[in-house]
Order: C-alpha cells, then structure tokens, then sequence
C-alpha cells in the first residue's frame, strides 16, 4: 500500500463547515411526541471503547490501579499548584476545573465541598500505605490503600474531598450528604470522575470511596457518563479486543482493488499507521461498516454487496472473523443505509436506510443476526447520504445526511427511534466528500469524529464536539481506489 503511506496532519481546505439553517427542501420525517431521551446507553454497545489504555503518567487519560502502576515509579508531575490555597496540591489544568467543581456545588446549594488530599509523592503514598498496613493488616489496607508507585494521587490528577462541614471527611457518608450526591451527578462536567464507585471492588480492587476523585478532562469523563462506563478500567476494557483484527474505534478499516483488508492502526498521535492486511476476498462490495453488531466487545464487519446480501463477518477475540452471516438478502445493493443503534430499546446497532423510494426505515438487530422487520420512520429521503452519529453528544444518536448539493444536515434522534426537534445544516461544501465515517477516540480517549474521504483520495478528519465541530485536519492522502468503511 505504498500509495497510502502518505499521511498528513496539516490544516487544509475542504469541506467547509459551518451552520446554517435547514434547507426548506429538506426531506420529511415521521413526527414524534416523544421528549428526547435521558437513557444513558449500556456500556456494551457500540462504540467500544476506542483506545488502549494509556500508560503515559503525565497523560490525563493514564490508567493506574492496581496492575498498572506509575511508570515510572518515581513519576512526579512538573506543574502542580496549590489547590485552592489549601496547601493540597494538583496538577494545574486539574486545579484549575476542580474550582469549578467547587464553584458548581456551592451554586447549587449543596453547602460546598472541602479539599481532604491532593498530591501525593512516592514517598508519601509509601508511608501512607505502610501506615495502614501497620494499623489493620495488609490485607484490608490493601483494599483502601494503594502501594507506593500505585497511586492515583502520584500523578497529581487525584483529590480527595469531603463536604464543607467535613463531617464526612474520607467517610463513605460523604456519599449520601447533599454535596455528594451532587458530585456523584455532575463531576462529569468538569472533567472528574468518581474513581472508586460503590459495587465496583470486584474491579477497581479498592472499597467504595466517594470522596475520591480523579480527574480526567471534560472529554473522557462526560464520554464515560453518557455511556454509562462505571469505572475506567470498564472503559478502558480494551483488552477484550487486544488480539482482534479490528481493535479501536479509531481504526479505519479498507478494502483495497485486489479485495485485502486493511487495517490502519490509530496512533496516540491521532493518525494512522501503516495498514495491516486483515483478510482477502474483499470485492464486489458496495459498501461495508465497521460495527460490534452482536455487543460482545469485538468489532464485526457488515458487508453490504453488489448482489444484493447483507451480511455480518463477527470480529473473533483472537483475531480474524467467522464465516458470513446473512442478516438481510435480495435488494440490499440497491439501498442507502448507515448502520448504528438507533434506539435505547434495542442494546444493538442496527440499520437505517431506505431504497430508491425514498421511505427511510429502521430495521432492529434484535438479536445480534438476522435483522428484524423493518418500521418506517421518514419519507423522501432520496440522494442522501446517510451517517448515524451523535451530533449533541447527548447519548441519543442523530443522523447526518448529506443532500446532492453537499449541504450536511442534523436530523436529530430522539433516542427511542423516532426523530426530535428540527433539522440543522451542520456542513456545507460535503459533496467532495465520498465516504464519512465515524470514529472514536483518534485525538484521545473519549473523543469522537468524522473521517471523511474526499473524492480525489484525501482524508480529513473532523472532530466532534457537542453540537459543533472541532479539530479539522487532514489525516491521509492516496486513498484513492480504497472502499473506506464506515
Ligand atoms: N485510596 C486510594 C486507592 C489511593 O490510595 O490511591
Ligand atoms: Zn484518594
């Protein structure tokens, strides 16, 4: 694959993006009565989590417990600040979100937070930990302690809190006070995660501590929220497709003209190395999707092929894929369709598109093969190009259509299969672009954008925020003759 090893990451022009009002052309879509949805979606759904975990300590993603040490072990942070003059220190963009937090509580009358313990060096955590280990035995202290090399509060993203009054001070009735419950409900939205939630022992290895909070930026920790994602260590559950072909959501996955897949692994750079060949026999598609059709943590393959069959290649935990299954046959080429979950009844991504009539349907993956009968959810959506994907970042997918003219329009889902609120123009200038795929994760864990294909074989990359884009940058060249899937 010589002619793709180009790969760039510099701004360019292409399709422009901006917002615009709907188009009066626009097609229609069958009403609902239905308020958008509150669900948060299962954790098992797609898109799986998209990243390996990160090691690198002074990365705000970096997982630590307690097989992942600091590495190194002797890691101490170089910006760490005074948190709140409280003479507990943090890193400082940690610092700096953690007074909104304080900020947020207070606003919302919950009597305010108070700062328990920040930083903590090796040394410190050593003493620490031997403390306990001296007062109760290893074996409990272990289970509220980490070993020195171990601990969250080493990187300086970690503090400890309790409520104003500090009458819950490393206390697990700090949970049940007003300012707990509220932390428990909005630390997201600054970028902080309730490290060791209660029920989780069995994962984190440590006991329920309300009061302890990691930071990990607004990006990862509202990703995790409104996936409903636990605990890092479920989010970061990357080891379920370590040995998989396809193993990040920020993966693109291609069949080149001699029919090979290819695989091109995302990089923490957020770009794409080198493709890996991951199959053969890959011809006559008219389009295939990248999808964990049957939620069992590995990636699957859904081919849609010029004669007509819809099938499903499952992703296996080793590596490779089981033989086709047919999920839809006879006149499937002659449809438009995106593939994702569609709605918070059905755990499984599913399929929305429609044939030259113009009827858009969902067809539900009721149970991870064959797709059910379909329901009819919009009409005269001839010429569109179709993408599921979560616009709001609301946890409710949207789709975007892209019309002939290139304008790019928001038809907003309301989570339960039915449409919500009024189309936005979203893009305009798309028509260059040949194929848009999602992708999670490629500028970091909780991440998420659109990959999209131009015509004369370049790749860009937009990243999506909520209701807005963000990053825009080229991430390939040479992909022409390539079939990106989506
Ligand atoms: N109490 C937490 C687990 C720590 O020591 O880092
Ligand atoms: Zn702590």
């Amino acid at each position: 694959m010589a002619a793709c090893a180009v790969f760039l990451a510099v701004a360019v022009a292409g399709g422009v993006v901006t917002a615009l009002p709907a188009t009066a052309a626009a097609p229609t879509v069958n009403a609902t009565a239905k308020t958008a949805a509150t669900t948060k979606i299962p954790t098992t759904v797609n898109p799986l989590p998209s990243v390996d975990a990160i090691g690198d300590p002074a990365n705000f993603s970096v997982l630590v417990n307690k097989s992942r040490p600091l590495n190194p072990a002797s890691y101490a942070p170089s910006d760490l600040v005074n948190a709140r003059g409280s003479g507990q220190y943090m890193r400082a963009e940690a610092a700096a979100w953690l007074n909104g937090l304080f900020q947020g509580a207070a606003d919302a009358g919950t009597g305010g937070l108070s700062i328990v313990s920040g930083y903590r060096s090796y040394a410190t955590q050593s003493q620490v930990y031997w403390g306990y280990v001296n007062a109760y035995g290893q074996a409990y202290a272990d289970t509220i302690s980490a070993r020195p090399g171990y601990s969250e509060h080493q990187t300086g993203l970690a503090m400890d809190i309790g409520n104003a009054a500090g009458s819950c001070g490393l206390s697990t009735c700090f949970g049940d006070t007003v300012a707990g419950k509220w932390v428990a409900a909005n630390a997201h939205k600054y970028g902080f995660i309730v490290r060791y939630p209660n029920g989780y022992t069995g994962t984190t290895g440590y006991s329920y501590e309300p009061w302890h909070l990691r930071y990990v930026g607004v990006a990862l920790a509202t990703d995790m929220n409104r996936r409903g994602f636990p605990t890092m260590e479920h989010y970061f559950a990357g080891n379920t497709a370590a040995g998989a072909s396809i193993k990040s959501g920020a993966d693109l996955v291609a069949a080149d003209s001699s029919g090979r897949l290819l695989r091109y692994p995302a990089t923490a750079a957020g770009g794409y190395a080198g493709a890996v060949q991951i199959g053969s026999g890959w011809t006559g598609l008219k389009q295939a999707f990248v999808v964990d059709w049957d939620i069992d943590g590995v990636y699957d393959l859904l081919a849609q092929w010029n004669n007509g069959v819809l099938g499903v290649y499952r992703g296996l935990p080793g590596g490779g894929f089981a033989n086709q299954v047919v999920v839809g046959n006879g006149g499937w080429e002659r449809m438009t369709i995106t593939v994702g979950k569609w709605t918070h009844a059905h755990g499984r991504p599913g399929v929305v598109g429609y044939f030259p009539d113009g009827v858009l349907r969902y067809y539900p993956n009721t149970f991870g093969g064959a797709l059910s009968a379909p329901q009819i959810i919009g009409k005269g959506w001839n010429g569109m190009e179709l993408t599921i994907a979560d616009w709001e970042g609301d946890g409710a997918n949207d789709i975007l259509a892209r019309t002939g003219s290139g304008a790019l329009i928001n038809y907003r889902g309301d989570g339960w299969a039915g449409f919500y609120g009024p189309a936005t123009t979203v893009g305009t200038g798309w028509q260059y672009m040949r194929v848009l795929a999602p992708s999670f994760g490629l500028t970091g864990a909780g991440t998420r954008g659109i990959t999209a294909q131009t015509a004369d074989g370049n790749l860009y990359n937009y990243g999506l925020g909520r209701s807005q884009w963000t990053t825009y940058r080229q991430v390939g060249s040479g992909w022409n003759g390539l079939k990106l899937f989506k």
